[in-house]
């Protein structure tokens, strides 16, 4: 049986960065189409973008933990909730079975084969899961857990053919230039000179970090605009795009 394909809907795609808790459903159902067509069985994470940022950065919460008051935690987590409930329902409309479920249903679980089995069953019966960037607590205080976090948890849990991330640029860049680099190894990825971005996440950065590290345990990654949904499906079908692709 075909493995999964781990799909991550950046933040800055499935929403507009430049207006606070604003959602892109345009985009949003472009991309859900694509997915329900493709016939790939897929996982998804979604970011937080102006619903989750947002409040993430009002309230001075990022993936570094720090002292904050539970309203903080509490407003973050209704952001994000309430994002996803949008993008489920959008998925809905575009002949999608969202199941969405906390990342913590997911990640720092003893038993991964449990939760591979788990998520494996949903699948198998027809539903997409959908999990998104969240707020876990930590030491001295609470912290952002990134969407890009949780990709490469759910890439050690399902071992999946390839992880494709919709992200609102073509892919990576050659550093100080437009020119897109079509392939890195995990090494070169690693080696990337990039920003961490004004986020309360990390960026590119950390998503470089993480292809890297997913790559190396053998599923590729790409890097692929979610604004393009004919190179997205492509992407998604493991067909050759335009963006980049992260293999060992
Ligand atoms: C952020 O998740 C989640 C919160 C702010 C609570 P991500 O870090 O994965 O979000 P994007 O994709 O960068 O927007």
């Amino acid at each position: 049986m075909a493995r999964e394909v781990i799909v991550k809907l950046g933040g800055s795609v499935i929403t507009d960065k430049s207006q606070p808790f604003s959602y892109r459903s345009d985009v949003v159902s472009a991309l859900s189409e694509e997915i329900a067509s493709s016939d790939q069985r897929a996982v998804l994470v979604h970011g937080g973008g102006s619903f989750g940022h947002t409040l993430a950065k009002q309230h001075g919460l990022s993936s570094e933990p720090a002292v904050s008051e539970a309203g903080a935690v509490s407003r973050t987590r209704a952001a994000m909730y309430e994002l996803n409930s949008m993008l489920c329902k959008t998925m809905m409309d575009n002949r999608l079975f969202p199941y969405p479920f906390s990342p913590f249903d997911a990640v720092a679980r003893a038993e991964r084969g449990a939760v591979a089995s788990w998520l494996r069953g949903l699948v198998k019966n027809g539903l997409t899961p959908v999990t998104f960037g969240d707020v876990t607590l930590a030491q001295p205080g609470p912290r952002i857990l990134s969407g890009d976090v949780i990709m490469l948890e759910l890439a050690r849990i399902l071992a999946p053919e390839r992880c494709v991330f919709a992200v609102d640029v073509d892919g990576v860049y050659q550093t100080g230039t437009r020119v897109i680099i079509p392939e890195l190894s995990p090494s070169r990825a690693r080696k990337m000179r990039l920003p961490s971005g004004p986020d309360a996440t990390g960026g590119m950065k950390l998503k470089l970090e993480v292809a890297a590290k997913i790559a190396s345990l053998g599923p590729k990654v790409c890097f692929v605009s979610g604004y393009r949904r004919n190179e997205f499906a492509k992407a998604l079908k493991g067909q050759e795009f335009y963006g980049t692709l992260v293999r060992a």
